[in-house]
């Protein structure tokens, strides 16, 4: 860690560590900060798009001579692993979770933590930052500013009831894989008519064009393979014209007095120390959570350190540094 970075890591901490107490004990009676600006195409909610039923009906996917069902897709108990070979086995947590409220890690983000737009990619984050979330959601401290939906209710209450134990195992782990690169970024006026299919964008059966306007949009190139939570699901991700171009000079400027981002994040933007890589990783997450920072909505303990850096971007600023920070190699 370069010694800007580790002197602001280090007065951030010490500024959260005297003011740890009553931040988290007022978030954790506070309901979620709800942003009225909120840009909703990072937090996409239909309930009434018809699923397909967890039927039995055997599936698979390319490059695997696995086979699982609907079912399977749906148990949020249990991790469909695709590629065994690929990695180390999954520990019990990530496999299976716990009854009633640990839900498999892999389940959601995927048996190699590939994670996708609903949720987030968490394979190759440093351990000692998994560790640092995981006691965030458990304190309260971390929360949230979209409008509320399942699956960040979900890991809320796995925050609340994992052990220790599970929390270092499932850190090992998922630090231990690199993430795959499955986003392929286009800038684009007009895009594919999208539907939403549930939490994310799919493209529209019917065919069609709309324009893409000021949003992210980003979708799986098959929505089969997505629901069947293939780690190797591609996604394309429409941004806007010039937005990719734009979110590099704003990432390297340190414009407004910021501190350059790749001074904590490492050079390549892949991570230094316990900060996480931030490079190759889903817009539509990082979205979320550059609104929850500055909302405070997102106040874990080293939370003290990115408030400041989101503070004073607009909304079209944070897309343009998501567009760009997607279209790296993760
Ligand atoms: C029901 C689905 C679901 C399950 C199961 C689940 N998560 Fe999550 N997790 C989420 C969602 C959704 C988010 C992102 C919340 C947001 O948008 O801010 C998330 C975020 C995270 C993050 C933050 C990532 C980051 O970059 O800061 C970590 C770490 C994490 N989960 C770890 C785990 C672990 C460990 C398990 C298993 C014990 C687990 N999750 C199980 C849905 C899930
Ligand atoms: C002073 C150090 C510092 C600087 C400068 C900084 N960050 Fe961060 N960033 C952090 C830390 C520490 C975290 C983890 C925060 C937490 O645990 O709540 C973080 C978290 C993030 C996250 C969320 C990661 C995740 O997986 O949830 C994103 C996105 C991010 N930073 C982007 C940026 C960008 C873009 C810039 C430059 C504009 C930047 N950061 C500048 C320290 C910094």
């Amino acid at each position: 860690m370069n010694n800007l970075c580790r002197s602001a890591l280090g007065a951030g901490l010490v500024f959260v560590l005297l003011a740890a107490t009553p931040v988290s004990a007022q978030n954790a009676a506070a309901p979620s900060k709800w942003a009225p600006d909120f840009p909703l195409w990072a937090a996409l909610w239909n309930p009434d798009f018809p699923r397909e039923p967890a039927n039995e009906d055997p599936y698979n996917v390319p490059n695997s001579s696995q086979t699982f069902t609907m079912q399977h897709a749906r148990n949020l108990f249990f991790a469909l692993d695709w590629h065994p070979d690929n990695h180390p086995a999954l520990p019990d947590v990530v496999l299976h979770g716990r009854q009633p409220e640990v839900w498999a890690c892999g389940s959601c983000h995927r048996a190699e933590g590939t994670g996708g737009p609903e949720n987030a990619p968490i394979a190759g984050l440093p351990a000692a930052y998994i560790v640092q979330q995981m006691a965030d959601f458990k304190s309260g401290a971390r929360m949230f500013s979209a409008p509320q939906r399942k699956p960040i209710h979900d890991m809320t209450q796995i925050g609340k009831a994992i052990t220790d134990e599970e929390v270092e195992a499932a850190a090992a782990y998922f630090s231990a894989l690199s993430l795959d690169p499955i986003l392929k970024v286009v800038e684009a006026e007009t895009i594919p008519k999208t539907v939403i299919a549930g939490l994310i964008y799919a493209k529209d059966p019917d065919g069609g064009t709309e324009p893409l306007g000021d949003r992210i949009v980003e979708m799986p190139n098959d929505l089969k393979q997505f629901e069947m939570r293939d780690s190797r699901s591609q996604f394309t991700v429409y941004v806007p014209v010039g937005s990719i171009a734009k979110g590099a000079i704003l990432i390297a400027g340190g414009a407004n007095g910021r501190v350059p981002c790749v001074n904590c994040h490492g050079a390549d933007l892949r991570g230094l120390g316990p900060v996480p890589g931030i490079a190759g990783r889903s817009p539509s997450y990082f979205m979320r959570q550059f609104m929850d920072f500055k909302t405070g909505a997102r106040a874990g303990t080293w939370s003290a350190l990115m408030k400041p850096q989101v503070e004073p971007l607009s909304i079209e600023d944070m897309t343009a540094i998501v567009a760009y920070l997607a279209s790296l190699p993760p």
